[in-house]
């Protein structure tokens, strides 16, 4: 019998219609429109505005639309797996929610927490229960509203971050398609510095942890584009090291989008040209657990059955790390 691979066969996206543009931010921080463009690539990116709305709206969006394209019911899903570190409430989980809220009556579901690098771990995970047999038709969400936790008075955190969602639907396949290998990666100990001081256990939400801007996200940002640069080459040159893929051989790579420098840096190393990189950051910047499964929704048109992509992030945590995906699909 031929091996049960776990292919992506349906992409949904969802970008909130607010646009926050550099020259906004100019009248907020000291800021400008140069800085910006010059030092991350991004000259807009999306905010989520209404009252009683959060990551689940989003998602809900996206997921319906990759049901729609695929044209299967919300009951068919098995497992939904919500990647974020915005959830709508602390408890219960985020995954819940979409999973109620689209009506995928059959579903169990949970989030996960990896950050940046949310998705890659996302789609590592339900490529495993495709591949015990365990589930038929696996979700993974890739969705934040770092609005909800951003100090829009910080320059070095506000230029950077936006809303949005990605969303695929994973199935088993025994064609040589999908999930071929991934490496996954996480340090703890660069947590101080990429965090959110207070508002988890050991630092309940207080009036003094609000007056001290601590439930706001905390970012060093050199250090941390120091380790992203490194790592997001190395872990992508490695997977393509032991799966002896040249850069003839890569279709594209799907950067996570945090700044182009970093993504310039991981597509130097991997010896393959801008026309093979998926960017997308100028426009929403970065949006954490989102920007993967966006690019592949941005991108979906022109991907062929057998391309091979390499996905690719680093984020807080640290956590890292990349997916080899052979292309399951010609998009209609
Ligand atoms: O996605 C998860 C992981 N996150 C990342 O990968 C983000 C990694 N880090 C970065 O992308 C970059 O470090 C930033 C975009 C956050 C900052 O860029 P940088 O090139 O590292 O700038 P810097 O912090 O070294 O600051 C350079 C200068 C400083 O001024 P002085 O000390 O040289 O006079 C900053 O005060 O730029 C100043 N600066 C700004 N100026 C205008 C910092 N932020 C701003 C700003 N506008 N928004």
């Amino acid at each position: 019998m031929s091996k049960i691979r776990a292919a992506i066969t349906s992409v949904g996206g969802y970008v909130p219609e607010y646009r926050l543009t550099n020259k906004v931010l100019e009248t907020m921080v000291d800021t400008n429109d140069e800085w910006i463009l010059s030092r991350t690539g991004i000259k807009e990116r999306r905010i989520l505005k209404g009252e009683g709305l959060g990551t689940s709206d989003m998602a809900v969006e996206a997921v319906n639309e990759l049901l729609k394209k695929r044209g299967i019911s919300a009951h068919e899903i098995d497992l939904l797996i919500c990647c974020t570190v915005t959830p709508d409430l602390v408890f219960p989980a985020t995954a819940n929610i979409i999973t109620d809220k689209i009506g995928a009556k059959n579903a169990f579901g949970f989030d996960l927490m990896a950050a940046c690098s949310g998705f890659l771990y996302g789609v590592t995970t339900a490529s495993k229960y495709i591949e015990s047999g365990a589930c038929k038709k696996v979700v993974v969400v890739g969705a934040d509203k770092m609005s909800s936790i951003v100090d829009y008075e910080d320059r070095q955190t506000c230029i950077i971050f936006g809303d949005g969602c990605g969303a695929v639907l994973l199935e088993p396949t025994e064609e040589d398609l999908g999930v071929m290998d991934t490496i996954m990666k996480s340090d703890g100990s660069g947590r101080v510095h990429l965090h959110q001081k207070a508002g988890g256990s050991v630092k309940p939400a207080s009036h003094a942890t609000i007056d001290a801007k601590e439930h706001f996200v905390y970012q060093e940002g050199q250090a941390v584009f120091k380790f992203a640069v490194t790592n997001m080459a190395d872990v992508s040159a490695e997977i393509m090291e032991r799966n002896n893929l040249t850069s003839d051989d890569i279709r594209f790579l799907v950067p996570h989008q945090a700044n182009k420098r970093i993504i310039d840096a991981t597509a130097r190393r991997m010896g393959v040209g801008e026309d093979k990189v998926m960017l997308n950051i100028e426009k929403y910047g970065n949006t954490t657990s989102g920007t993967i499964p966006l690019c592949l929704w941005e991108w979906e048109k022109q991907l062929k059955k057998g391309d091979n992509l390499i996905l690719s992030a680093f984020g807080g945590g640290f956590t890292w790390g990349s997916i080899y995906l052979k292309w399951a699909y010609d998009s209609k």
